[in-house]
């Protein structure tokens, strides 16, 4: 196989010359300013070129950088023929559910012509994040890593590496995702496939016209790389592994955890994962690869995405060779790499996780058909929470409820479901399958109660593994197994000491997964399958935390330039 690549990055980077020294001046915070140019351009990948939505040209997205405590100012203005919105992957946005992102739960999209600065803070929070489009399935192509750097003097809680590099995995179509949606969406069945997953943007040598497409990163011998990885794919959780190199991962969803060596990491939609990894091989061309994991009988693209881990002075004519990544079926792989994952909980950065519980809340997750006028076949796919398919409102349901509109949603979310039966039972979709749309319904939580939530599989049409995201949020993941979740015996077996922490959580296939959070962000906060198709089926919902006691502790007040409807 002959490799060639277009781009080394030689970036020899050290954050003193790009950042300013770590451990030199006092902490202070900064205001970091982007413009974010959404623009379509002709890319080619695959030996196709099609033109994609970009941000500023780029494909992936900039990488924006930032130190903790700093102040970001994103000016998001929209050149393209779609309507965007941008969301901030994992950062809290603290009362500022304005810069949240997604369309029409926290603002109305960015329409063509217009501008809409995202004015945030980032606070309390350091690692890798992410930011992309949250609107349709514009996301396939805008997307971008965020890098939250340690404040000043301040270390990293492991060895301190010598580089650092971005691996933002992602999946690319040949054809136009937003028309093959609409397609889809006509005869209510899932758009196709992937034609390839990626790894920064480029799928790698075991693709055609893989020549200007394969990523190498160079490393010297001896020396310590911290990788930070996004799973920025659209459906497909991912295995991740480079041969010969062991990875110790220190930190996901930007929050630090306890170090562990492994051989392959797994990371679903919406996560992120920092290793470290040691250049302590023989001086040569490894491929680092990624391709999915799938335990449910559900065809996917299973293609592998690889880049070269190259050591300096390697000519490139050195043929790489395949990490072993774990079969795409391999739930014994998942469930022991999940059960890993602990919190640091360090003096200096401790887990508070919720010890009481003021709120109990089970959903289950539920596929189905309901019928469709609109289909071709009458019929359409749909997902549900608690047996209720969410659909999406015509104003953003921030607005709404900081303007107290009436008409736009209810605040009847059910805390359970409304049938009670044998979720992971075999097989269930005789009749059950039907879900309930109409006006989106909501959750209201007391401000600063503590929530638990278990998220339970069900075999309605399949079982399947849904990586959920709750925006405005970190919680912490107590518990997590297979089958039916038990209120009496399986509490018992929670990790309340050092559970991860993180905004996205897998929920295994045909099992459950309880988190906890205390909701002292008031706002509407998004919680949704970050499997895109499963959330352009209706696998969502919103919470809405109420205000605390005073202004301090309330919803500020929306920016000027808000976009309008
Ligand atoms: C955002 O960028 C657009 C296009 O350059 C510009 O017209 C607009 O004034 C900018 N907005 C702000 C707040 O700087
Ligand atoms: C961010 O912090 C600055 C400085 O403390 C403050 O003026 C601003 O209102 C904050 N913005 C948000 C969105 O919290
Ligand atoms: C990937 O999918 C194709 C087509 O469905 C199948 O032929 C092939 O065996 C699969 N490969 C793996 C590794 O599962
Ligand atoms: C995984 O898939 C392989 C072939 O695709 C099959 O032989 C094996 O039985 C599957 N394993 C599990 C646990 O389903
Ligand atoms: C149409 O709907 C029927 C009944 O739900 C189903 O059996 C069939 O596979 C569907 N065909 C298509 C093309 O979706
Ligand atoms: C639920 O279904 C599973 C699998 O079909 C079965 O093993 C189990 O006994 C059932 N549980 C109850 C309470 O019926
Ligand atoms: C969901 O609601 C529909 C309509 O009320 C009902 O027919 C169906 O049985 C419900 N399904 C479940 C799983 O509760
Ligand atoms: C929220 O509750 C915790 C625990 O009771 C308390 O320490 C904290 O002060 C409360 N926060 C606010 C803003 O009331
Ligand atoms: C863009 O958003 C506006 C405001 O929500 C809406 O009226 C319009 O229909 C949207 N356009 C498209 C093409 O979706």
């Amino acid at each position: 196989m002959g490799v060639e690549h277009d781009n080394i990055h030689i970036r020899l980077l050290l954050f003193c010359t790009i950042l300013g020294c770590l451990a030199t001046t006092p902490a202070m915070a900064a205001l970091k300013k982007y413009q974010f140019d959404v623009q379509v351009k002709t890319v080619s990948r695959l030996c196709h070129a099609k033109p994609i939505v970009t941000v500023n040209g780029m494909f992936p997205g900039p990488t924006i950088y930032v130190r903790e405590g700093d102040r970001l100012q994103i000016n998001v203005t929209n050149y393209a023929q779609y309507n965007m919105s941008v969301h901030w992957h994992g950062l809290k946005q603290y009362r500022n559910g304005w810069a949240d992102g997604p369309a029409y739960i926290t603002q109305c999209p960015v329409q063509t012509g217009q501008s809409y600065t995202y004015d945030f803070n980032v606070t309390g929070q350091r690692g890798t994040l992410w930011w992309h489009a949250h609107i349709s399935w514009l996301r396939a192509t805008v997307y971008g890593a965020i890098v939250i750097l340690p404040q000043q003097g301040t270390p990293y809680p492991f060895p301190q590496p010598d580089f650092e590099f971005e691996l933002v995995l992602g999946e690319w179509w040949n054809t136009d995702v937003e028309e093959d949606v609409k397609q889809g969406n006509k005869l209510g069945l899932p758009p196709k496939t992937s034609d390839a997953h990626t790894i920064n943007g480029k799928p790698g040598p075991l693709f055609p016209c893989s020549e200007k497409h394969t990523n190498a990163i160079e490393v010297e011998q001896g020396k310590t790389y911290l990788l930070r990885i996004v799973n920025a794919a659209l459906n497909d959780e991912l295995f991740f592994a480079i041969d010969g190199h062991k990875m110790t991962v220190v930190e996901i969803d930007a929050v630090y955890t306890k170090p562990f060596s492994t051989e392959t990491i797994l990371i679903a939609p919406g996560q992120t994962t920092n290793v470290l990894v040691r250049a302590n091989q023989l001086p040569g061309r490894y491929f680092m690869a990624a391709r999915p994991f799938m335990d449910a009988p559900i065809s996917i693209d299973n293609k592998t995405a690889a880049a070269i881990l190259q050591y300096k002075g390697i000519p490139n004519f050195v043929l790489p060779t395949l990490p072993q990544l774990p079969s795409l079926n391999n739930t014994a792989y998942a469930l022991s790499y999940n059960a890993k994952l602990r919190s640091l909980n360090s003096k200096q950065f401790p887990a508070a996780v919720p010890r009481k519980v003021d709120r109990r809340l089970f959903y289950t997750i539920g596929l189905g058909v309901n019928p469709c006028e609109d289909c071709l076949n009458g019929t359409q796919m749909a997902a549900s929470l608690n047996n209720i398919t969410f659909v999406m409102p015509k104003i953003g349901l921030l607005q709404a409820h900081y303007y107290n509109l009436k008409g736009v949603f209810k605040m009847d979310f059910p805390d359970r479901p409304p049938t009670v039966f044998n979720y992971t039972g075999a097989p269930l979709t005789a009749n059950l399958k039907t879900s309930v749309s109409g006006q989106p319904r909501l959750s209201k939580i007391a401000f600063n109660s503590t929530v638990e939530l278990v998220l339970q599989d069900t075999n309605l049409l399949s079982v399947e593994s849904h990586p959920f995201h709750l925006h405005g949020y970190n919680f912490f993941v107590v518990g997590s197994g297979i089958g039916n979740f038990d209120p009496v015996k399986d509490p018992a077996k929670y990790n309340l000491v050092d559970p991860p922490e993180r905004n996205t959580v897998g929920v295994p296939t045909g099992g459950w997964t309880a988190i906890r959070f205390r909701a002292d962000n008031p706002g509407v906060w998004f919680m949704h399958c970050h499997l895109e198709l499963h959330t352009g089926w209706g696998l969502k919902m919103a919470f809405v935390v109420e205000n605390g006691p005073d202004k301090d502790h309330s919803i500020r007040p929306p920016p000027k330039d808000l976009p309008p409807c």
